[in-house]
């Protein structure tokens, strides 16, 4: 078997505290696992939604190649700047044409061979954008190398839609790793073709909180059904990520395995 690719996947951070925790765990993730790429869902790093030329640089410093994105890139105005002016920052490619930024970009890696990384958001839950079943189809009918890994972000709320996706690529893609939900689910598995898939990879942020935010104001909005000003929690801070193997010949998964650092506690707190 030829040398294995080694990527990492980090989910979304969210704000400082989230920054801060990567800032300090991913150099030392990266070279646990003596990664050769690595991706980072950075949609919600600058105060919980969009990103900064700031942020993105921090990112890259601590180790990404590829920043992937979601709903949330939108909603700040320096996050247009950011994707403008950088290839390797990315948002959805399946919204409207006309939209500023990239949805997929190749990187040769020294060994040779290429990694894409192709960026994706579903449609349920979500706003009505193009489909990205049909927007995968298209990507990978214009991709040309025939080594390495081809990585999607899909970037979904309902856990339906991201299997259906996963499916769907199934043995045409090395790996499919949803984001979004901030949750990290409990089943990373190589589908029968040999893609990869994990249905959320989790958040990389505060873990005393809703989500990323303070649990206060989120049990407001649900409690009150009026909308309160989210603001970021601080406590508690974990990193989410998926490690991939891919063998760059067939560009298959041959493993794949979730992981928080540090870990939730399981066990009953004793106070
Ligand atoms: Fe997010
Ligand atoms: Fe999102």
């Amino acid at each position: 078997m030829p040398e294995l690719l080694r990527i990492l996947l980090v989910g979304d951070v969210v704000g400082e505290p989230g920054l801060q925790r990567l800032a300090e765990e991913l150099p030392r993730l990266t070279q646990q696992y003596a990664t050769d790429f690595v991706i980072v869902n950075g949609e919600n790093v600058y105060d919980g939604k969009g990103i900064r030329h700031s942020d993105a640089e921090t990112i890259f410093r601590a180790g990404a190649n590829v920043i992937t994105s979601g709903n949330h890139i939108w909603e700040k105005w320096q996050s247009k700047d950011v994707l403008a002016n950088n290839r390797n920052v990315l948002r959805p490619l399946n919204y409207p044409r006309g939209n500023v930024g990239l949805g997929f970009v190749t990187n040769g890696l020294p060994t040779g061979h290429s990694i894409t990384v192709i960026n994706l958001q579903g449609r349920t839950f979500l706003p009505s954008i193009d489909c990205p079943f049909h927007a995968a189809d298209w990507v990978l009918e214009k991709l040309r190398h025939t080594t390495g890994a081809v990585i999607v972000d899909f970037h979904a709320e309902a856990t339906a839609e991201k299997m259906a996706l996963a499916a769907y690529l199934d043995g045409r893609v090395s790996a499919v790793v949803g984001t979004h939900t901030h949750v990290q689910t409990n089943d990373a598995r190589i589908l029968p073709n040999g893609t990869a898939f994990l249905t959320d990879v989790g958040m990389t942020g505060a873990y005393d909180s809703v989500i990323g935010m303070k649990k206060e104001v989120a049990i407001k909005r649900f409690m009150l059904q009026t909308p309160h000003k989210f603001e970021m929690a601080t406590g508690d801070t974990r990193l989410a990520a998926v490690y991939l193997e891919i063998d760059p010949i067939t560009m298959h998964a041959v493993n794949i395995e979730q992981s928080l650092t540090p870990p939730l506690v399981r066990e009953r707190r004793v106070t």
